[in-house]
């Protein structure tokens, strides 16, 4: 492809993008094809000659479109987010034109004092410690996995790095309800999934501060070493927000390590009337969200701070002859603040993002968030059939139907409405346990999701449960 060509594609791409975007409710939401589909229309070998881009195109849409679930669609309440915006996505072009690895201040100076600079306004725009760094990591799962690492390092004065282990019994405490990313950073960081000490929660499903006071005692009186605290404000099934001041007490007192995963509800600390959620985080040593999940900035791109950011730096440093510098200790070299050497220019989108909407602007496409998660909460109060099954905390709404006596009855049902929901392509809903209980989870928070949306959901929902009555009238 010549440079005429390119601007000629490039063009026909942008407004392909335009018209996906605008035109996204016609798609299902959840992919609708089976396993092995898509496989089946590709080539088993590569094409030895060069292919037009117009055909390129033309399979985008006929082989790729069909088993693509569509995230940015308004009705994808699945999961969390991961939204996009006009603003990321167009930074994500320039990015991929520069094509800049950001290891060292030296390779993209800009990239480093760009990245500085819009992890000093998300600490402004959230409410964090100002005297905390910040740098962007790839996911909240590589985020948690360097926070243990250095929790590991401190704690064993830096010797695992160099000895690897012998036979110290490190813990780690997160609550029952925490992402699978930890259990999975604890077996790579070689702590052993036996201990990761799990501490049971209340019935908000947030972590019982005293039973982890209890388990570090406990610990200690039993030889074993505690090396880091894990606290989830909002956690993936229902957004319970553990008490995290109660925890940095408790991890100041016993001088334990404390990270802190704000993925999803992080971006919401942008508004004032949440800020009471981070209180105690000075106490705390790390902290992330994630502004590809609900700051509308393009996967991937995780805000990670830290307290002492040399403790960071002396755990992941590594100083081959080929990366010294004149600059090295007068600049930030990324490189040493995580795991990877190279580094992509994700501070670009974010910057984009910022000043395309301004503080205010995310806001307040936030609060909209949280107003149409407070009206399903509403609807779901106000049916005889449905009921809450936490109290709602942000854009999250976790409810169940239950229309029968029993649980076995009642979770039948509710996995019947998200089946149902999901295979109709209209809306797309995920689920998880409480209690033994089969409950749906309803996020509102894609960047362009409206009320009418949601009511669409809510009648799919109400929907669904009736008709399950007149196919099982027995059950
Ligand atoms: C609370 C929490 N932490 C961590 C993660 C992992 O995020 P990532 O995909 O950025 O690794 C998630 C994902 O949803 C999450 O909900």
């Amino acid at each position: 492809m010549n440079t005429d060509e390119f601007r000629k594609y490039g063009h026909q791409v942008i407004d392909w993008v335009a018209d996906y975007l605008e035109n996204i409710e016609q798609y299902p939401v959840k992919s609708q094809i089976n396993p092995g589909d898509i496989a089946a229309t590709l080539p088993r070998l590569a094409p030895e000659k060069g292919e037009s881009f117009d055909r390129l195109l033309v399979d985008v849409e006929e082989k790729i479109l069909p088993g693509i679930t569509h995230w940015q669609h308004p009705n994808f309440h699945a999961y969390f987010n991961a939204n996009v915006s006009y603003a990321s996505i167009l930074a994500e072009l320039i990015t991929a034109a520069i094509g800049a690895q950001c290891m060292i201040w030296e390779t993209s100076p800009a990239a480093t004092e760009l990245e500085e600079r819009v992890m000093e306004w998300l600490i402004n725009m959230t409410g964090l410690p100002k005297s905390w760094d910040g740098v962007i990591q790839d996911t909240a799962s590589t985020g948690t996995l360097v926070s243990i690492l250095t929790a590991r390092e401190k704690v064993t004065r830096f010797n695992i790095n160099n000895r690897g282990f012998s036979n110290q019994k490190l813990r780690i405490y997160c609550s029952a309800q925490t992402h699978s990313s930890i259990d999975k950073s604890v077996k790579i960081a070689g702590i052993g999934l036996d201990n990761l000490v799990k501490i049971p929660v209340d019935a908000q499903m947030a972590l019982r501060p005293h039973l982890l006071e209890e388990a570090i005692q406990f610990d200690l009186a039993s030889g074993k070493i505690p090396c880091c605290i894990i606290t989830t404000l909002g956690t993936t099934g229902t957004t319970a927000m553990d008490p995290l001041e109660a925890i940095a007490d408790i991890g100041a007192k016993y001088n334990i390590w404390h990270h802190v995963d704000a993925a999803y509800v992080g971006a919401a600390f942008v508004l004032p009337e949440y800020k009471h959620f981070l209180k105690g985080i000075e106490k705390a040593d790390t902290y992330l969200f994630n502004p590809h999940k609900w700051m509308f900035t393009n996967f991937d791109c995780t805000a990670y701070f830290v307290k002492d950011k040399d403790s960071l730096i002396q755990t992941f440093e590594i100083l081959p002859e080929y990366l010294k510098t004149n600059t090295r200790g007068k600049v930030n070299d990324y490189r040493d603040w995580g795991i990877p050497l190279g580094r992509r220019f994700r501070a670009l989108k974010l910057w984009f993002v910022i000043r395309e909407y301004g503080a205010s602007g995310i806001r307040r496409k936030i609060k909209e968030h949280i107003e149409l998660a407070a009206w399903l909460e509403q609807q779901v109060i106000k049916h005889p059939d449905f009921e809450m099954v936490v109290d709602r905390v942000m854009s999250l709404v976790v409810f169940r139907c239950i229309k029968y006596p029993n649980l076995k009855q009642n979770n039948a049902i509710n996995t019947h409405i998200l089946n149902a929901i999901n295979m109709s392509g209209k809306a797309y809903i995920t689920h998880t346990k409480v209690n033994e209980q089969y409950v749906l989870r309803v996020v509102t928070g894609q960047t362009h999701i409206q009320k009418l949306h949601v009511e669409k959901l809510w009648k799919l929902i109400q929907q669904f449960a009736q008709e399950y009555k007149t196919i099982s009238p027995k059950k």
